[in-house]
């Protein structure tokens, strides 16, 4: 295989994860920069080697896929994504090294989510997300709480604008403050928080946590008299929509670089997070004679600034215990300004790649601030070494509880081999155990877990059920009524679904989702045990990684003890589904084809709710197959074996029977 063609290979899949994780899961792995750099090596690869592009590369696509969680609402003109510029030479080649008469707009990039709004005579009907550029989410009901009600000066009929729905620093920061102390996730940056959120259902974070708009675009602005983009801005401001302050008139490309260079430091100013300026021809007639590519204008583009870097002293390197035991190396900095804040910390991310970037204790390093709120270090200044400078090894004991650190096959960290009891993994497990994907115990976070592992009162996660009304009166800030109050979260917590206790267990690797097909496949605890490596890495959406994982978990005496510990309280080992009439229990559902009334996920959500199980390819033990439009080869397969098939009306009426 040609060279290119292997990169080109090798970049369509690494954009095509990372996108997956940044526009449908909204947990970036890397930082906006790095994958607008993937984006960009791979459409230059495109241009040059045009024969080894694919059709629909990742490089035509606009943001997500549409979740399926809110009705799809269609765009009446696509919501376009913008091309992007890295320096002056490649801002003056994109506008074809013209200038334009009408002049250019500069507005700060903002880092946030696109939205569309719809007001009809004045009054706000529709607000939907970007999804795949074509087709967005319907989230009126979220937006909301968010933009003006009602225009001022409302003009009559219909009104489309665009913006970018952002949270800003300040909400951002609380917002995580407070999610430590419920011992939630974090937010890894405000983008992520307002996508998050945007896009949650019944949505009263929403209330607590509130995001903000900025509008940018007047669809149609011309049926308004509107001719230039610093009118449409005035605009949409007098009809009472919030604009961003920062935006500014430039007669020449000259003036764009001087707004350009002055932002650089200004945006840290701004109260929310912006990563680069958007350049626009200011005459929207000029708009129109140019007009756009399959996903983007070209009367407008994104001059992106590079992550702010910073060059500082590493006096120190200390380490981290985490929930699953891993030792994460941090690094300790002379404080220096970097993106707005002083950094004093900074990742490493692991032993490893300390090693590879030869990064010793006194060196001079290069840190880096992306999207993320956690700074990293990216290389050492080797010319700046003095000789006095010490390698870093990693702990042979665990800093906590000194026991032994171990490093586990084929894994990039180390560990404490004490996972039952040690307080440093103890007080993440609790918390994580207490958490709303585990077993959903309100008011435990990490400051309680915290105070219930110095206590010595809880050394094991089964202790915190153990405790009476007394003990948890003597923590500090526990009242009578608190302590009342979480004696009964704790007895309804036993009631959860099989799968929260797997999640809370905090077995390395295994989040809802795995926790969720294990119990899917087992049905049960007993039978997880039991298992064999190979049987659970055979589940499908489960790798050998946490395959192993689980079989070791269930390997160690004490996760044992614990599991028994748990039963004898009265927990539930047998099944994840709330079975509110279990009609289907037992029966085996496959579908093919698509349904008119729901989707795919949606049919077999009910039907686990009512006690059957849904698989994904037909057998002799198939009790039913539901057959939708176009029907695959499932369908000959289930008239071969003999089993029964329903219409989807058929599949509905049973649905409604109970
Ligand atoms: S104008 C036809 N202006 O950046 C496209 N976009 O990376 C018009 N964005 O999809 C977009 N701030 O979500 C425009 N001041 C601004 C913006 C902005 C942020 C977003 C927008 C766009 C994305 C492209």
């Amino acid at each position: 295989m040609d060279i290119f063609e292997a990169r080109m290979n090798e970049l369509y899949e690494l954009v095509k994860y990372h996108a997956g994780l940044y526009y449908d899961k909204d947990s970036p792995e890397i930082s906006d920069y790095e994958y607008d750099e993937l984006v960009r090596e791979l459409s230059e690869l495109e241009r040059e080697h045009p024969q080894f592009a694919r059709k629909n590369s990742p490089t035509h696509k606009v943001g997500g896929r549409p979740s399926e969680l809110f009705a799809p609402v269609k765009h009446s003109v696509p919501m376009l994504s913008l091309d992007n510029v890295f320096t002056p030479d490649e801002l003056a080649n994109f506008f074809g090294r013209i200038e334009y008469t009408g002049g250019y707009v500069c507005e700060m990039k903002i880092d946030g989510l696109a939205v569309s709004l719809v007001y009809e005579d004045g009054v706000f009907v529709q607000g939907a997300t970007r999804g795949d550029g074509r087709t967005g989410e319907d989230v009126t009901e979220n937006l909301r709480l968010i933009v003006p009600e009602k225009l001022t000066n409302a003009p009559e009929g219909r009104v489309e604008v665009r913006g970018e729905v952002l949270m800003t620093h300040e909400r951002f920061n609380a917002v995580n403050k407070l999610r430590e102390e419920n011992g939630e996730n974090l937010f890894a940056n405000p983008r992520n928080a307002a996508a998050g959120i945007l896009r949650r259902k019944n949505n009263n974070a929403l209330n607590t946590y509130g995001l903000d708009v900025f509008l940018y675009y007047l669809v149609d602005a011309e049926s308004f008299g509107v001719t230039s983009q610093t009118g449409a801005l005035e605009w949409l401001k007098s009809h009472g929509l919030p604009v961003q302050s920062a935006y500014c008139h430039c007669g020449s490309l000259e003036e764009v670089g001087e707004f350009i260079s002055r932002m650089q430091d200004e945006r840290y100013t701004l109260n929310y997070v912006t990563d680069g300026v958007v350049v626009k021809l200011d005459d929207l007639t000029q708009w129109a004679s140019i007009g756009t590519t399959s996903h983007a204008p070209k009367w407008a583009v994104a001059y992106k600034y590079p992550p702010e870097e910073a060059r500082t002293k590493l006096t120190d390197i200390i380490i981290s215990v985490g929930r699953t035991g891993a030792l994460t190396p941090v690094a300790v900095l002379e404080p220096v300004k970097l993106g707005g804040t002083t950094v004093s910390r900074a990742g490493l991310h692991n032993a490893d790649e300390i090693s590879r970037k030869d990064i010793r204790i006194g060196d001079t390093v290069r840190v880096r601030k992306a999207a993320e709120i956690i700074p990293e270090v990216i290389a050492v200044d080797k010319s700046a070494r003095a000789g006095t400078e010490k390698v870093f090894t990693m702990p042979e004991k665990c800093p906590v509880c000194n026991s032994d650190v171990v490093r586990m096959q084929n894994e990039a960290a180390y560990r404490c081999s004490n996972r039952a009891s040690c307080p440093a993994q103890l007080v993440e497990a609790l918390n994580y155990f207490a958490s709303r994907n585990g077993m959903n115990i309100k008011g435990v976070g990490r400051k309680l877990s915290a105070k219930l592992i110095a206590s010595g009162k809880v050394k094991t996660l089964s202790d915190i059920y153990t405790l009476t009304l007394e003990e948890w009166t003597t923590l500090d800030k526990v009242g009578k009524k608190t302590a009342q109050n979480l004696l009964s979260q704790l007895e309804a917590s036993k009631k959860q679904p099989l799968v929260n206790l797997i999640t809370a267990l905090g077995i390395p690797d295994v989040g809802k989702n795995a926790a969720g097909l294990l119990v899917e496949h087992f049905g049960n605890i007993d039978a997880m045990r039991k298992a064999d490596e190979k049987e659970i890495s055979q589940i499908a959406g489960i790798g050998e990684v946490i395959a192993h994982s689980v079989h070791e978990f269930f390997r160690n005496d004490a996760n044992i003890t614990l599991i028994e510990n748990f039963r004898a309280m009265g927990f539930s080992m047998g099944s994840s589904i709330i079975i509110s009439n279990n009609i289907l229990e037992g029966k085996s559902f496959v579908f093919t084809g698509a349904l008119s009334s729901m989707t795919r996920e949606q049919a077999g959500e009910k039907v686990k709710s009512l006690g059957g199980r849904v698989s994904g390819s037909v057998s002799a033990k198939t009790d039913y197959v539901v057959v939708g439009d176009k029907p695959g080869s499932k369908l000959t397969k289930a008239e071969k074996l003999g089993v029964k098939i329903l219409t989807e009306q058929e599949f509905l009426d049973i649905l409604n029977a109970q």
